[in-house]
């Protein structure tokens, strides 16, 4: 009887000790690089010793699971990934609004494209291609330069891109024909254009990735020798040893706001607005560029990394994020029904 009630007892402790840890840890969603999420959850750990649990996946996988657990929230807060996914599930009420408390620190244009703080901004990251020289050099094909060159049937089956249903990545891609369609009659968009776009390139897609950065090792490794996706993630590539060369798109291109929220519901609220304070300081920022992660960031204090490629140095589209914000899901929809399942 003693031994039973000895037993007990270890289990009840047990019990109590797993809630409490569980108590005080974060629960954190990410959808940029594992390696910048893993950075984080360090960083955070040692400046606050509060532990973070955390998960990584991708910026449309993570909106189809908050809506999934919309009755039951498991996370806390989500970083990272573009924010058009983030700003969607804030229209649709997944989210809180929270603004750090080193708001005044953070770069204007990029901060809370939305207002009132519905969704913050981490990072930014700027859309175009990833190329392998060697592939297209044997292939005796030119490297492109622009959206429009990746319409050369030459191309078929050597370019990669990730799905919009799932990937953040893919989703400014698709708006980012939108708009630049828009510019080339002198309006704001062009919905039709840029779906028209997306059927002549879907042509030459070799696959559809889950994840946006997949197609960039895909090129990396010669499997395809095009991938669409964040250019510093191809400059990360290339110094990885990779023969992958970064190229903006000359018409112009999208970029992405890397996305901070807090979720409606958060099991630990306080732990989640002391995380947002934290991972938005110069400190916890400056801890990417370090593991290879060159996205620039949104604290005005933190140091740009070297090899990041400036914003200003590229001709950009004039991406509208309240407007992705409100159409992304209608958009995507039209891309499944009209676009992926067009024979290729
Ligand atoms: C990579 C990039 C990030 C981007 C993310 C989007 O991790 O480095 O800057 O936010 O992809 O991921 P997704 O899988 O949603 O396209």
């Amino acid at each position: 009887m003693k031994k039973v009630i000895g037993l007990t007892l270890v289990f009840l402790f047990t019990a109590v000790l797993v809630a409490s840890a569980q108590e005080n840890a974060l629960s954190l969603y990410g959808s940029a690089e594992p390696r910048s999420i893993e950075a984080l959850a360090t960083g955070f750990e040692q400046a606050t010793g509060v532990k973070v649990n955390w998960i990584r996946l991708s910026s449309g996988e993570t909106l189809a699971r908050l809506r999934a657990e919309k009755e039951n929230p498991q996370a806390d807060v989500w970083w990272g990934g573009t924010i058009d996914p983030h700003s969607i599930a804030a229209l649709e009420g997944l989210t809180e609004s929270y603004c750090p408390s080193v708001y005044d620190e953070m770069d204007p244009r990029f901060r809370d494209p939305l207002g009132d703080c519905k969704v913050i901004g981490v990072y930014v990251g700027i859309l175009g291609f990833s190329v392998n020289q060697d592939v297209l050099n044997e292939m005796g094909l030119p490297i492109p330069t622009g959206w429009e060159d990746l319409l050369d049937p030459r191309y078929k089956g050597l370019i990669g891109i990730a799905n919009p249903n799932t990937s953040g990545t893919a989703l400014t891609t698709l708006a980012t024909q939108v708009f630049r369609k828009g510019e080339e009659k002198g309006e704001k968009i062009d919905e039709d254009a840029g779906l028209e776009y997306m059927k002549k390139l879907h042509q030459n897609i070799a696959n559809y990735t889950k994840s946006g950065v997949a197609p960039g090792i895909l090129a990396g490794r010669g499997e395809i020798a095009i991938a669409i996706i964040f250019m510093h993630d191809a400059v990360y590539h290339a110094e990885e040893g990779y023969p992958v060369t970064p190229i903006a798109p000359k018409e112009g291109t999208g970029y992405e706001i890397g996305g901070l929220n807090m979720v409606k519901g958060a099991p630990h609220p306080e732990l989640a607005k002391k995380f947002m304070d934290w991972v938005v300081s110069a400190e916890a920022q400056e801890t990417q560029a370090p593991i290879g992660a060159y996205q620039l960031p949104t604290n005005t204090k933190a140091k740009v990394p070297e090899v990041s490629i400036p914003i200003d140095s590229v001709k950009t589209v004039n991406y509208d994020f309240q407007w992705v914000a409100e159409n992304g899901v209608r958009i995507t929809d039209r891309w499944t029904r009209e676009v992926f399942t067009m024979p290729r």
